[in-house]
């Protein structure tokens, strides 16, 4: 059977990481997170004080971009790769509505995406893999026999987003939330470097009334069509 790659892009908290992992788990793919990727820099700027109080370095970053080494390892305990920063596991530290709120800043760098994007396709060369994303199917991997577009309602989304981070111990609110969500996918959808849009070839999966089996049930369907 071949190994073929899969790519789902779409807005924030569409639930696109969660079905990935189950799909990649099912077909005994590698699952990459590239936004945790996007994440880990925002974080390293956070750390380095590239990015403080509301101000940000970008020259300053950009500079320092070699000293970021992202790397996964996958925790069997959990089931899937979580991401390091220079060694250091940070899987949980790049959750945070911090992080949220300044990545979408951070992944609108051209050398940003530029290092980030060649590292996924290095991921992906052999295929068998599943990757979510904002320009996976458009970017990363054009030629990806399988191409995913999920939506759901952006109030589906922050309620998504806002138990997540409750159950991780976060102190949030839902408004600000849904204020993130929106920023976000304003920003990632109207930058001029890779915006998010829909690959013309792409299917589209509008979750909102969608439960988990359903979703992937669905993308498995499409995924042993094209095998
Ligand atoms: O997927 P997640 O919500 O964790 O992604 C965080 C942010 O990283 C997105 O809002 C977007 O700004 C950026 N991102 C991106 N390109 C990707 C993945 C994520 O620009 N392929």
């Amino acid at each position: 059977m071949k190994s073929i790659t899969i790519a789902i892009d779409g807005f924030s908290s569409t639930g696109k990481s969660t079905v990935a992992k189950q799909i990649a788990k099912h077909l005994g793919y590698v699952y990459v997170d590239s936004g945790a990727m996007y994440r880990a820099v925002t974080y390293y700027a956070m750390q380095h004080g590239f990015i403080d109080n509301n101000h940000f370095n970008i020259e300053g970053l950009v500079e320092n971009l070699k000293a970021i080494i992202i790397s996964f390892k996958f925790n069997k305990d959990v089931g899937f790769a979580e991401v390091y920063l220079n060694g250091v596991n940070i899987e949980d530290d790049i959750r945070t509505l911090e992080v949220s709120s300044f990545v979408s800043k951070v992944a609108e760098i051209s050398e940003v995406r530029q290092k980030l994007v060649e590292q996924q396709q290095q991921f992906g060369k052999d295929g068998g893999v599943v990757m979510d994303g904002r320009d996976i199917g458009t970017v990363v991997f054009p030629n990806a026999e399988l191409k995913l577009f999920m939506t759901a309602s952006a109030e589906t989304r922050a309620e998504r987003r806002y138990s997540e981070l409750i159950e991780r111990g976060n102190t949030v609110t839902y408004e600000d939330v849904l204020q993130n969500v929106q920023e976000r996918d304003y920003i990632d959808s109207n930058r001029e470097d890779s915006p998010l849009t829909k690959a013309k070839d792409a299917i589209q999966i509008d979750n909102s009334n969608m439960s988990l089996q359903e979703q992937f049930d669905k993308i498995l369907q499409l995924a042993k069509a094209t095998l």
